[in-house]
């Protein structure tokens, strides 16, 4: 490892940064976003290069980090598996050390955590993780500046997850322990949050709940994802089966809180994880969800590359 390089700041889970860190990188995002909606230019990445490495499909995720960084003055380059050696065996740690010698910030959507830590740890410039099996750091990061703007402060509130015990349940799982919120969660048999998976000792922030009309009740916030994340293809049928009951539907939206929001990081397939009748009803925030994805990275990737600004 370069010295100093450990002194790097990655962004590879939500518990990377602190509760104060995020109150800052809210508040930034805030102030961005409204730069945005005016017209108004703000280019602090001029001569900054990010490369992205996606190993999974992506639609949101590559948008809104390469038009954030575009916005930015900055500029990016897009690497998959398939057009690189990254695909060819080429070790992770040697990929690390050569793309982070030419570029100034990486963006990985991976597979294994282990492989994002590994980039890390022979990268010269700040990794941030965007999408790994275990966490989705960034889109929780957008999720919770979306509850806020809608409805303040989420501390103190209940966030209901039903569905799937994957990388987005990990990393609500991390940020209720940082930003003091509780997650009820439900999930079928066999697909339950793993607390060591999800990198959390403290269990206190966390409710499990067999049926998920119980974990809605008294929500402020209902939100679920894909029953199949991406490499799990494999288990589709097994899954349509297991997952049949966690539908979010207007019954369940019914015994949340009157105001409570329902999100989805997307993409959704409506009549499996949610019905029709709730994504796109009027509790639904899911298409700002996905546009503050940009807002929030661009106040992310300022931090990594500039520290706090003023
Ligand atoms: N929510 C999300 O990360 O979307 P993409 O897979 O399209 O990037
Ligand atoms: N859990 C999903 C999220 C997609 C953005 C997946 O990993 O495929």
């Amino acid at each position: 490892m370069t010295p100093g390089m450990s002194l790097i700041k990655h962004y590879l889970q939500f518990k990377d940064l602190r509760a104060e860190e995020y109150a800052y990188l809210f508040d930034r995002t805030r102030i961005i976003k409204t730069r945005f909606k005016n017209y108004e230019k703000y280019t602090p990445l001029v001569d900054r290069t990010l490369a992205m490495i996606f190993e999974k499909a992506s639609t949101r995720t590559r948008v809104s980090f390469e038009a954030g960084m575009y916005q930015m003055g900055g500029s990016v380059v897009h690497l998959t598996t398939g057009d690189s050696h990254l695909g060819r065996a080429e070790p992770i740690e040697d990929s690390a050390r050569v793309i982070s010698r030419m570029v100034d910030l990486v963006m990985i959507r991976t597979y294994e955590q282990t492989k994002i830590e590994a980039f890390a740890a022979n990268s010269r410039v700040p990794v941030i993780n965007g999408l790994t099996n275990e966490y989705h750091p960034c889109q929780i990061l957008a999720d919770i500046f979306t509850y806020i703007e809608h409805r303040g402060s989420i501390a103190g509130k209940v966030v209901a997850w039903v569905g799937d015990g994957n990388n987005m349940a990990n990393t609500w799982l991390q940020a209720a322990d940082i930003l003091g919120f509780t997650l009820h969660v439900s999930t079928p048999t066999g697909y339950e949050i793993d607390a060591r998976v999800a990198g959390v000792t403290n269990t206190s922030c966390v409710k499990v709940f067999k049926n998920p009309l119980d974990a809605c009740r008294g929500a402020h916030l209902v939100t679920t994802d894909v029953w199949t994340s991406m490499g799990f293809e494999a288990e589709n049928a097994e899954r349509l089966k297991a997952f049949a009951d966690w539908c979010v539907d207007r019954e369940m939206m019914s015994v949340a809180q009157t105001d409570a929001l329902f999100m989805h990081c997307l993409p959704a397939h409506r009549g499996e994880e949610v019905e029709a009748e709730v994504i796109d009803g009027p509790q639904s925030v899911v298409w700002d969800e996905a546009e503050n994805r940009m807002h929030a990275q661009k106040a992310l990737m300022e931090f990594l590359l500039l520290g706090r600004i003023g």
